[in-house]
């Protein structure tokens, strides 16, 4: 398994680049299977990259009647709660494109069992096939999606879906939902985005030779059947050997 590092000028080069990415693997997905799915990342990261492709010419390159946006994970707050991950993509994303994507599934956090309710949408989304991109962010705790060190989740097996009780590493201190590793190793395409100093050292072990996933999550897509790419900037990428 290799797996990219690109260093990028600043969080602009790295939206702009993921931009790139994003509309060359949907032409592929589009032109292969008729469909491009999506996984989106939460957070602040990648916000900058969701307006940038819902404006020109992103918005016009990618055929998104034919786009399938699934969530990586999500906080268990409504859907207009300001740390909700589906208000920020409804906002950076979805309001701003011309029409409308051939599904559309956030995670509605505050359903009764979410998980498996979600599991099932994806399972139809999905059938037999992975995801085609896969966004992923980077906590400072080396976190990904919402699988935080020590989770149970990294031992998961079978569920494609999980719960997951507030963490204790970072804010906010709310349950989550996150899609768990049997999933998110068979993307065809994993794209990490980290940017800032306070990334450094979870970046760090992220991409380190040895290492354990319990410590540092980011580590599960070492176990990736795709291909990975980190896209980071010199701040981030300081402590990198
Ligand atoms: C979430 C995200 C989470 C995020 C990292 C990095 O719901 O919080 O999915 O995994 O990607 O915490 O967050 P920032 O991009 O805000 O640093």
């Amino acid at each position: 398994m290799t797996i990219e590092r690109r260093e990028l000028p600043d969080a602009a080069a790295i939206a702009i680049a993921a931009a790139e990415e994003i509309a060359r693997a949907a032409a592929d997905a589009v032109a292969a299977r008729g469909r491009f799915r999506l996984v989106l990342a939460g957070g602040h990261t990648p916000e900058a990259l969701y307006r940038l492709l819902s404006s020109p010419p992103w918005r016009e390159r990618i055929d998104w009647p034919k786009v399938a946006l699934l969530f990586g994970d999500e906080r268990c707050v409504p859907p207009d709660d300001p740390r909700s991950n589906q208000r920020m993509v409804r906002l950076a994303l979805l309001e701003a494109l011309a029409a409308p994507p051939a599904a559309y599934l956030p995670m509605d956090g505050a359903a009764p069992d979410a998980a498996a309710h979600y599991e099932g949408r994806l399972r139809g989304e999905l059938g037999d096939d992975p995801p085609d991109l896969l966004l992923l962010g980077l906590g400072p705790d080396g976190h990904t999606a919402s699988i935080f060190p020590g989770s149970p989740a990294l031992e998961e097996r079978s569920r494609w879906v999980v719960a997951v009780p507030p963490p204790t590493t970072v804010p906010p201190p709310i349950p989550r939902l996150t899609l768990t590793p049997p999933l998110l190793i068979r993307a065809r395409r994993t794209l990490v985005l980290a940017t800032g100093a306070e990334k450094q050292a979870a970046l760090a072990r992220a991409l380190a030779e040895t290492g354990e996933e319990r410590e540092t999550p980011a580590r599960l897509v070492r176990r990736s059947e795709g291909e990975v790419s980190f896209f980071f900037d010199p701040a981030a990428g300081r402590a990198l050997s």
